[in-house]
């Protein structure tokens, strides 16, 4: 246990200087090049990456090139003879931000450490809409709407919740292709931090709840089998001084909870836990992740972390989005929100494969050979009944 000070290991991620271009149909599929030739594909590869110049696009390993030529907000394609290109659709193209490395070496860099970071692959469209929502950074003097619930209120969440990138790593390293939302994702503001309230312990996330008082926590190492992965979404910058959160990188290996002497979370939320024993340990073994805005935090929910301590006089936005295998309970019920989202306007905004996503995450089903798939939710009446006190 210290006190007041800051002295984590930090891993800082600056602005990237490059990035790729992904190049998504209508529909959403997106463009693939191979030295079979172009074709359209919801699957994540390196092949989906182009580099985007002024008017053209160069695929980095077949070397095909397209010209690009406006058409509207969209773009068509046409080969280097002036031909439209095979797969060119009517109704062009949308260049979107896509990441910094390639898919197979943020999965290399994932598998070997248990953690990685997609150094800002948002977007500052996505970013600015996140602030808006957040009422942070550009937008911190903005009321927040309380009237709309977050998910409805801007396809921006949706999309950040459906990146293809993370989603794909996030498949991979829990080897399932099955995999769900555990919570409807929204956006958290850390707000400075006033040197007495009860701060956040060191924690394993869920399913896992190791260092948390909870029940259902998983009892014993769960080995290759891995229950889940923690996406934090960067919505403002995150650094030590405003609160990025702190790790200890790797101990993923250890398939065991933090030391209680770290100060776990079960302990510091107790009253008064903090003015008696200090802030949770925050010593050279932990590490803060540091990283622009629009950066995704990847890691295996098993690895000890801990919420850091804002200390500057603004909000922190970021977003949760932890994702499990189907075969684990979700955290909480995300169908009502799940519904919402395809009533609102959001929804109409989103293209085929960003829709079709989104359903995959967010709603539960059971699974097996048998049908039918009934989706899972909560039961109104049930819960009430269990909620009252048994005489
Ligand atoms: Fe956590």
């Amino acid at each position: 246990m210290t006190d007041q000070t800051s002295d984590e290991r930090a891993v800082r991620f600056g602005r990237p200087t490059h990035h790729y271009t992904l190049v998504v149909a209508e529909d959403g599929r997106f463009l693939a090049g191979t030295d079979g030739g172009l074709h359209l594909t919801t699957e994540v590869s390196d092949a989906i990456l182009w580099d985007q110049g002024p008017n053209s696009l160069t695929h980095p390993d077949t070397g095909a090139r397209l010209n690009l030529v406006a058409s509207g907000e969209r773009w068509l394609l046409e080969d280097e003879t002036g031909m439209p290109a095979s797969c060119s659709a009517a109704t062009g193209f949308a260049l979107e931000h896509g990441p910094e490395h390639r898919p197979s070496e943020y999965l290399d860099h994932f598998l070997t450490h248990g953690w990685v970071v997609l150094n800002s692959i948002m977007s500052d469209g996505i970013v600015e809409s996140l602030e808006r929502i957040a009422c942070t950074d550009r937008y911190k003097d903005r009321e927040p709407n309380r009237d709309v619930r977050q998910i409805c209120q801007d396809p921006a969440l949706v999309r950040v919740a459906v990146e293809p990138i993370s989603l794909w790593l996030s498949r991979q390293y829990m080897q399932t292709d099955e995999i769900r939302l555990a919570h409807t994702p929204g956006i958290g503001v850390l707000t400075p931090d006033d040197g007495a309230r009860a701060v956040q312990g060191w924690h394993s996330d869920y399913p896992y709840h190791w260092g948390i008082n909870a029940a259902g926590k998983v009892p014993t190492p769960s080995g290759r089998t891995v229950m889940g992965v923690q996406r934090i979404v960067c919505v403002s910058e995150y650094t030590k001084h405003r609160g990025a959160t702190a790790f200890k990188l790797g101990s993923h290996v250890l398939d065991a909870g933090p030391p209680d002497d770290w100060g776990v979370a079960r302990d510091t939320y107790r009253p008064g836990h903090r003015a008696e024993h200090g802030l949770p340990y925050s010593g050279p073994d932990a590490d803060v992740i540091e990283a622009p805005a629009g950066s995704v935090i990847l890691f295996d929910t098993r690895t000890w972390h801990r919420a850091g301590l804002n200390r500057s006089n603004e909000g922190r936005a970021a977003i949760l989005m932890d994702t499990t295998p189907a075969y684990i309970i979700p955290y909480s019920d995300t169908s009502a929100d799940f519904h919402a989202v395809t009533e609102s306007d959001v929804h109409a905004e989103l293209n085929a494969r960003e829709q079709h996503e989104f359903q995959e995450l967010m709603v539960h089903r059971f699974l097996g050979p048998a049908g039918p798939r009934s989706v899972i939710g909560t039961h109104a009446e049930l819960t009430r009944r269990l909620d009252t006190p048994r005489p």
